[in-house]
């Protein structure tokens, strides 16, 4: 019997036209290009200004699209997983908001937390809904409005992030292709350098946890930079070994665009040169759920059914995983 994988049919992205340069965050904070640009390779983020917006709209646009591209209507969704850190509200999920706002009559929804690695953990979890053969058409929506827990007045983190929402589609596959390998991790411990303070359970929201910057992204940035360094790699290798892969064997690597050179070092171990990794840092930097999709999208017309591409995280938790696909369609010509 041919095994069912759960395939990526479809991918589309969405991002605000709101381009926030180096040189703008130079005028509002003691910070320059050449040192944003250095240390971490981003040159510009979309941020999301218009009022009343929220995570759920630009990940309702993203989803809009997905559909439209594979020709289906959303009431054929029987399940949608939405990761993000930036929920609209606590409660409800903002999957729940999106799947009303595209009238996902049919389908349930739930959010996924696992920082910068939610979208692979959420791949992962969706894949297992194809391969057990419950669903169908399971959509994975990795959406982040990072602007709205950044502290514009702290150099060290808001350079970092982006706005943006990318979504695929699961179907299942019985020709080889789809997902086929994929290990994650978790280490509660890591949350003393990357977490905000307050606004959960342990620090409900005050007055004082509002004058204190409590609500925004606390980084202990280069204690996350050594985890992230070696546990992408790391991951990325163990994945590769366990499938026989040598670099050589892979079409692309998509790693979480968080900083070129975390990339940079994932990809020198992986012995991937860097015309086969995907990168968009420069343009869109951080946009922690987001980031993988994005570039799937980006380069949806570059794969090949039957490519080998490695997916690849680091984040806050810590949490961090690869995962290793089979493409499973050619861009049909424009
Ligand atoms: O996606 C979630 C996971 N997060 C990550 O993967 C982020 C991992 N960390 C990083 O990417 C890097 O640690 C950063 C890009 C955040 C920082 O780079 P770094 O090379 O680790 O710099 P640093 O924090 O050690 O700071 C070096 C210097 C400091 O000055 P002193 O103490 O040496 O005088 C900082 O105050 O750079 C200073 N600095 C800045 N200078 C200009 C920090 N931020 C800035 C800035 N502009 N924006």
């Amino acid at each position: 019997m041919t095994k069912i994988r759960a395939a990526i049919t479809a991918v589309n992205g969405w991002v605000p036209d709101y381009v926030l340069t180096n040189q703008e965050l130079e005028k509002m904070l003691d910070t320059t290009d050449e040192w944003i640009t250095t240390r971490t390779g981003i040159k510009e983020r979309r941020i999301l200004k218009e009022q009343g917006k929220a995570t759920s709209d630009m990940g309702a646009k993203a989803v809009e699209g997905l559909l439209k591209k594979r020709g289906i209507s959303a009431e054929e969704i029987e399940l949608l997983i939405c990761c993000t850190v930036t929920p609209d509200m606590s409660f409800p999920a903002t999957s729940n908001i999106i799947c009303d706002k595209i009238g996902a009559k049919n389908a349930y929804a739930y959010d996924i937390n696992a920082a910068c690695s939610g979208f692979i953990f959420s791949l992962i979890t969706a894949s297992q809904f194809i391969e057990t053969g419950r669903h169908k058409k399971v959509v994975v929506v990795g959406a982040d409005k990072m602007s709205s827990i950044l502290d514009y007045t702290d150099r060290q983190t808001c350079v970092l992030f982006g706005d943006g929402a990318a979504a695929v589609l699961l179907e299942p596959d019985e020709s080889g292709n789809g997902i086929i390998d994929s290990s994650l991790r978790t280490d509660g411990s890591g949350r003393a350098f990357l977490h905000m303070k307050a606004g959960g359970s342990l620090k409900p929201s005050s007055h004082e946890t509002v004058n204190a910057k409590e609500h925004f992204v606390y980084q202990e940035g280069q204690s996350v930079f050594k985890f992230a360094v070696t546990r992408m790699a790391d991951i990325t290798l163990e994945v590769m070994k366990r499938n026989n892969l040598k670099g050589q064997d892979i079409a692309w690597l998509v790693p979480h665009q968080a900083n070129k050179r975390i990339i940079d070092a994932t990809a020198n171990r992986a012995e991937i040169p860097e015309s086969k990794v995907m990168l968009n840092v420069f343009r869109l930097g951080n946009t922690t759920d987001a980031t993988i999709p994005l570039c799937l999208w980006e380069w949806e017309d570059k794969m090949k059914k039957g490519d080998n591409i490695i997916l690849t995280a680091f984040g806050g938790g810590f949490t961090w995983g690869a995962v290793y696909l089979k493409w499973a369609y050619d861009t049909p010509e424009k």
